[in-house]
């Protein structure tokens, strides 16, 4: 199946369609990404635009992605597709009719690190871990960094991430 095919596939189904009135986010990026970053759920600006992380906390990612170095090869994608309403977190449920598609935009787009942004990707990757500070910034199984989302760090004044960041530039300097 084609990229596009299953792009479509998605926003027909009931991932893609789960809120009315709501975009169906996809993603943004290379097809080709070294690093794919899974975020939670669209926000307001990413309901609007119909392109995920384009708001305050995308601002933030942007700078993580420059400072990977890694501005043609990364891809962004979220656990739910659509905008829950008045933004309240996403139910098991929901989390449950979208990851099949989650997990199908990965294996096509193969990613040598998967970045979780938060608590809620974190735990579709590793459902017994709790605490996402306790494991954020670590190498997990040579292939995943948990880090907590943009936004816990905008709410911090936007600093103190660098550090968070390290597995992920120390292996994008090894070769594959
Ligand atoms: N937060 C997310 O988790 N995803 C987005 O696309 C925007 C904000």
């Amino acid at each position: 199946m084609s990229w596009d095919e299953l792009c479509a596939r998605i926003s027909q189904s009931p991932c893609g369609q789960m809120f009315p009135g709501t975009s169906c986010v996809i993603g943004r990026g290379s097809l080709t990404p070294d690093v794919v970053f899974v975020g939670e759920a669209p926000g307001a600006a990413e309901d609007e635009q119909g392109i995920p992380f384009v708001g305050r906390s995308g601002q933030l990612l942007d700078r993580w992605i420059s400072f990977l170095g890694v501005d043609d090869r990364f891809y962004i994608v979220n656990v739910l597709k659509c905008r829950p309403p008045g933004n309240r977190n996403p139910t098991s449920a929901e989390v449950s009719v979208c990851t099949p598609f989650l997990n199908e935009q990965l294996a096509f787009l193969r990613p040598r690190i998967i970045v979780c942004l938060g608590r809620f990707a974190m735990r579709f990757f590793f459902p017994s871990k709790k605490n996402i500070l306790a494991e954020s910034g670590k190498l997990i199984d040579n292939r995943f960094v948990i880090l907590p989302h943009p936004s816990y760090f905008i709410r911090r004044g936007g600093t103190g991430w660098e550090e968070y960041l390290e597995p992920i530039k120390s292996i994008l300097s090894n070769p594959e």
